[in-house]
């Protein structure tokens, strides 16, 4: 089933059932070994999912869900191989989104005090744009999916920050909806890089957040010249509201320099402009400060992922 959260839409399978996780395997198209982030109604829940849970779990939980954060914890002897890749961890979180709420309590009540959980990774095809409305995931995964439940447009837009707790300091695996101050003022500690030895995060390979057209992070100048001096190419560009005021002969779509306004467009944007049949989509470099970072890391990863296709 596809379910709307704050974050992206997800795709949800029943976090006990390996049946149920090789449905979803399946219908994203996504190599098995790469853990799923456990969706639960509240955090009362967690000690079925996770052991030796750290006080710092416990205040980030408190202080963040629901919403978009995920703790990554030491698992529980009971939670499936498919979920955690075969990590000895979970990935865990309580989303705030009013509909996928509802499913969590609903499934929580038919399992009468047994573990509910749901699995929900993104619902896009592995290695593409996360989807942030029903009908991306319609496009996406088409008959692949049973059911999608239309929540309206994604509020926060981007993916779920990710933190380890499992590890002797805690660790940013991923930025996201949460700024990283946010965590660090909870924690009144300094989030660590992560550590080598930490399970590989799909969202970290470059193949990841990807348009099927080449993308170029670049200055206002540059696309300017671009546009200028271009003879054959069809270019399309993401923009900043503040420094492009007009811009002739491209598709452009031009987004307010406000980070979390950008990111509730984000992927809308990069789909519209992908589906234009660009060649190139160029992005013009949003300002390089913490609240911006969730969206520096997901425009990187797609720019870097184009460049390496070619
Ligand atoms: O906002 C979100 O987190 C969305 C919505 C649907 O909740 N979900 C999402 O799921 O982004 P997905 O599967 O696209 O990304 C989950 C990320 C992956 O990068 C995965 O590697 C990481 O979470 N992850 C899951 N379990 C992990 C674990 N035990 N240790 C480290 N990373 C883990
Ligand atoms: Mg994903």
């Amino acid at each position: 089933m596809g379910l709307p959260t704050e974050t992206v839409y997800g795709l949800a399978a029943d976090a006990s059932n390996a049946q149920a996780l090789e449905r979803l395997y399946e219908a994203k198209g996504r190599p098995r070994g790469h853990p799923v982030i456990v969706h639960l109604a509240n955090a009362e829940q967690l000690p079925h999912w996770a052991r030796d849970v750290p006080q710092a779990a416990r205040e980030l939980a408190r202080a963040f869900w629901p919403g978009p954060l995920t703790l990554v914890l030491k698992r529980s002897p009971d939670v499936l191989e498919a979920v955690t890749g075969g990590a000895d961890t979970v990935a865990l979180r309580v989303p705030a989104h009013p509909l996928a709420h509802a499913v969590l309590e609903a499934f929580s009540e038919a399992r009468a005090g047994a573990p509910a959980g749901l699995a929900m990774p993104s619902a896009n095809r592995f290695g593409r744009v996360s989807p942030t409305t029903a009908q991306h995931v319609v496009e996406d995964l088409g008959a692949a999916v049973d059911l999608v439940l239309d929540g309206g447009a994604c509020e926060v837009g981007i993916e779920s920050t990710i933190v380890d707790l499992s590890g002797d300091h805690p660790a940013l695996l991923r930025p996201g909806g949460i700024q990283r101050a946010q965590i660090e003022k909870v924690l009144g500690a300094p989030l660590a890089e992560p550590t080598s030895g930490a399970p590989q995060v799909p969202g970290s390979l470059p193949t990841h957040y990807a348009p099927r057209a080449r993308m170029q992070l670049v200055s206002r100048r540059q696309i300017i010249d671009a546009i200028a001096t271009n003879r054959s190419k069809r270019i399309a560009v993401l923009a900043l509201e503040v420094s492009v005021a007009r811009l002739p002969a491209a598709q452009a779509v031009v987004v307010p320099a406000i980070a979390a306004v950008y990111a509730r467009s984000l992927y809308a944007n990069l789909r519209a402009l992908d589906a234009t049949g660009a060649d190139v989509i160029l992005v013009e470099m949003p300002p390089q400060t913490p609240a911006w970072a969730g969206v520096l890391d997901r425009l990187r990863r797609a720019a870097g992922a184009a460049k390496a296709e070619g």
